[in-house]
């Protein structure tokens, strides 16, 4: 029997997660029996404000089709004012993004709680939709070392 091949793009996203809120939501998700793309690769931070703006552009050089960065809630930082740090860097990011000729529909932020389990689903399920539409990211291919893809 010949096999056929699945041409289905499969988008390769990252998802940033601080360690109080929102990789605890991931966990929750988890626990919870809710679904999220596996193609999702949580990185946990101590906070979302660990996450230099670099981080990003380096995910997107390494491959990855879509970066989203998850904190807790606004007042709600383990840490007290880390997330409006992350707030402020990254609206920055978002008009870099642009001179970068990357669309900043590729990149998110969303505040997700410990508690927020079907948050988290919900908002993954639809970032990888949002990303899996835009399609592949082709920009910074060329700085992309072989074999990284
Ligand atoms: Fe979650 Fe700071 S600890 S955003």
């Amino acid at each position: 029997m010949q096999e056929v091949e699945n041409k289905e793009f499969i988008p390769t996203i990252v998802a940033f997660c601080c360690n109080w809120c929102s990789y605890a939501g991931a966990d929750l998700a988890g626990t919870s029996r809710l679904e999220y793309p596996a193609n999702v690769k949580i990185i946990r931070v101590p906070c979302s404000c660990r996450v230099n703006p670099m981080f990003i552009l380096k995910a997107f050089q390494s491959g990855a089709d879509g970066v989203i960065l998850c904190g807790c809630h606004p007042g709600d930082c383990h840490y007290m004012t880390g997330n409006y740090y992350t707030r402020r860097r990254m609206s920055l990011l978002f008009s870099f993004l642009n001179y970068l000729g990357i669309e900043k529909e590729r990149t998110r932020v969303e505040w997700v709680s410990a508690a927020e389990g079907a948050r988290f689903s919900m908002v993954m399920n639809d970032f990888a939709a949002k990303i899996k539409e835009l399609g592949e990211n082709k920009r910074l291919q060329d700085l992309r070392i072989k074999g990284d893809r």
